[in-house]
């Protein structure tokens, strides 16, 4: 009998999910969720064809040199900047990520972080929980309005153009975006979004949703002079990547009141948190959680195992980032 390619599934995932890729694999698991240190995933690597990562396993030259039998690593995320695809497509291995099934529900969470943040959610649920409300005020707890205002986009793939249709069609939002590359016209029309140069997108917007993808040119894109920018009565959210903002810039920006509010999802060196944005009061923190409902989370991990078993098996995986890989094999 040929022995099945051996595999690594780097984090705890749904038990259907290992059940589907032991039909295949020899799995090597970590349903014990224990954070391996890089020397022991570079260790547990070494005789693998395939590996299952979330975005918190660095994939790069050195962890490729380190498991030279790897044919392909699949993410459960639709960012990779765990992933440095140059360096795998250079070693011929495949990066593939989950695009797609997860696009409405992150955007929902954009959407409902930009709330939250704009209304004062939970800064007035923890007065009310620190016991503090004893009579209703005229001024308690006031916030911006999201219906009828200006929403502005950064970053306009699919994500941002699921949070441009909720902003236009449900809340009458007026859309403004900036993107690398324009929307070709009838995206521009579905979305009912205008595409404008940065500094009008900062200084227009009434919210700002960041919804870019992290690299080099987009490290620090909102920071101190971009935040200066902005509307004082602004509000801005990041469901996008850690390090796109200077979450210490941002910290300071809230304390000042430069901007009025933040919503932030995704932090510069997480889990660790700027303890500078733990001590304001007008951000609202969540731990990462844009695309966590349960079919989410299933449809994603199905595809990242559906990928391994595409190509270890098949030759095909479903989501190639560098599907140059494919050619040249
Ligand atoms: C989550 O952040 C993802 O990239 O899927």
């Amino acid at each position: 009998m040929v022995n099945k390619p051996r595999i690594l599934v780097a984090r705890a995932i749904f038990p259907g999910t290992i059940a589907q890729l032991e039909q295949h694999f020899e799995v090597e698991h970590n349903q014990a969720d224990v954070i391996w240190p890089r020397t022991e995933l570079l260790a547990r690597l070494k005789d693998k064809a395939g590996a299952f990562t979330t975005g918190s396993e660095r994939i790069d030259a050195q962890a490729l040199a380190a498991a030279p039998g790897l044919k392909i690593v699949a993410n459960m995320a639709v960012g990779y900047n765990n992933f440095d695809v140059p360096a795998m497509t250079a070693a011929g291995v495949v990066a593939t990520n989950t695009p797609d099934v997860l696009t409405e529900t992150t955007a929902d969470f954009g959407f409902a972080l930009l709330m939250a943040t704009a209304r004062r959610i939970t800064e007035s649920e923890h007065y009310l929980r620190a016991g503090q409300w004893t009579k209703w005020a005229y001024d308690m707890f006031s916030g911006a309005d999201v219906h009828g205002s200006t929403l502005g986009i950064l970053g306009m793939g699919r994500i941002g153009q699921g949070i441009a249709r909720r902003g236009a069609h449900g809340f009458g939002m007026n859309v403004i975006y900036h993107n690398r590359s324009r929307l070709v016209p009838e995206l521009e029309a579905a979305c009912k979004a205008r595409y404008v140069a940065k500094d009008e997108l900062l200084r227009t917007a009434d919210h700002l949703v960041l919804v870019l993808p992290y690299s080099k040119q987009s490290h620090h894109a909102i920071g101190a002079p971009e935040l200066a920018q902005m509307k004082p009565t602004a509000t801005l959210v990041n469901i996008a990547r850690g390090g796109i903002v200077d979450d210490a810039a941002l910290a300071r920006a809230l304390r000042d009141k430069v901007i009025a509010a933040a919503g932030i999802d995704v932090f510069e060196g997480e889990p660790r948190v700027h303890p500078d944005l733990l001590a304001v009061p007008n951000v609202v923190l969540t731990p990462h959680i844009a695309s966590a409902t349960v079919p989410t989370r299933k449809a994603m991990a199905k595809l990242a195992a559906d990928n391994l078993v595409g190509f270890l098996v098949h030759g095909k995986p479903l989501t190639p980032l560098n599907p140059e890989v494919l050619k040249s094999a």
